[in-house]
């Protein structure tokens, strides 16, 4: 039995974590597994019930889960609070509280969608790039910071353990990928790049079976673009990822489709990059294959579940190659679904999908 904390947020978050569960279900019956879903506020919603986006009775939740799965927060409704309780500010809270360093952002072009995306098919085709992110350092946690009337300041800061720890999961992720990582910083001008450089290099030296290079971030942005695919794994601090996981969206041709995992020692998140969209909340047309994909990512990497993951990322596949398209992807010609039409088109190619191969299992 699996505890999940599920965090559905604010804006499309409910509805895309909906889709989520639903395929959940049939994981469930299928693999004979047990998951127990708890449902917790977190974001806007939180803050209209509680006067705060996280409280610490649903942190609390979250340390005993095995598992934490969130929607999307923010919405215009609470742009104008104060930082600390803005929905975003949860969202650094929580990675924080739950030490979760390493941010993997998966971004793969599947073959249908190849003429979606606003980069030519001949750049992206085979494009299979994983950005780890570093997600509680760096200058988004760094002290001293604020602001006043004459000046504002952050400060961008690297501890060797903080390096450490994510230059293994990107050597430990290329190890059993393509074997190759490009360490991301701006080492021609910041110090702390230049450690970052130093400490990436040393860790390196248990990693002689994977491929090391640098890039400077300006550099790779434009790299990305222009040929993504000399990429296998980027890692890079919590800033410059943030940055370029967005570019990386592009390959996809949506951010409707990016999953992401975060991990931590003990912890772990799952969430689509895709943010709330509030416009289009409660109208039953966002794409549900961000949250179907991060749902992947949980099984996989938190429930050893490869085969249920596969599984799914096959459906979504095979579901495109029949050209269903919720709103965010949809060209003429295509079949227009809404985001629950897909959902089920989904949970249909994956029901085939598993039948098929259980029956190749007996017929061996
Ligand atoms: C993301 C988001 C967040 C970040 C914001 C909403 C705080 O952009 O997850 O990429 O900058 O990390
Ligand atoms: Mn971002």
């Amino acid at each position: 039995m699996f505890k999940i904390t599920l965090l559905p947020g604010d804006g499309i978050g409910p509805e895309v974590v909906d889709a989520a569960v639903k395929i959940l279900k049939h994981v469930g019956e299928r693999f004979n597994t047990e998951f127990e879903l708890n449902t917790c506020l977190m974001g806007g919603s939180s803050y209209d019930v509680h006067g705060t986006p996280l409280t610490d009775e649903v942190i609390s939740e979250c340390y005993s889960s095995d598992a934490v799965f969130l929607g999307a927060v923010g919405g215009p409704k609470w742009e104008d609070l104060p930082h600390h309780l803005k929905p975003e500010a949860a969202l650094l809270k929580i990675r924080k509280a739950l030490g979760l360093y390493a941010n993997l952002r998966p971004a793969k072009v599947y073959t249908p969608m190849l003429s979606y995306s606003s980069l030519k098919d001949e750049v992206l085709k085979g494009t299979d790039v994983m950005i780890v992110r570093e997600l509680t350092g760096g200058i988004y946690f760094g002290q001293p910071r604020g602001y006043d009337d004459e000046k504002g300041f952050n400060t961008m800061i690297y501890t060797k353990e903080e390096v450490e720890r994510i230059a293994r999961t990107a050597f430990n992720l290329a190890r059993v990928r393509g074997k190759r990582v490009t360490s991301v910083d701006k080492a021609n001008v910041l110090e702390v790049s230049q450690f970052w450089r130093k400490v990436i290099i040393e860790v390196h030296k248990d990693y002689p079976d994977v491929e090391l290079n640098h890039m400077y971030v300006d550099n790779a942005a434009m790299q990305i673009v222009r040929d993504p695919k000399q990429f296998d794994v980027l890692v890079t601090s919590n800033l410059f990822g943030d940055i370029l996981s967005d570019i990386a969206a592009m390959i996809t041709g949506s951010l409707g489709m990016l999953p992401s995992a975060s991990l931590g020692a003990k912890y772990a998140l799952y969430e689509p990059v895709h943010g709330s969209a509030p416009d289009i909340a409660g109208k039953n047309i966002a794409n549900p294959i961000a949250a179907v994909s991060s749902l992947a990512m949980m099984l996989k990497y938190s429930f050893e579940m490869d085969k249920a993951a596969e599984i799914i990322e096959e459906a979504i596949e095979a579901v495109l190659n029949k050209g269903y398209r919720t709103k965010d992807i949809y060209k003429e010609g295509d079949k227009l679904v809404s985001t629950d039409q897909m959902t089920d088109k989904i949970i249909d190619e994956f029901e085939r999908i598993f039948y098929n191969q259980a029956i190749n299992v007996f017929t061996l």
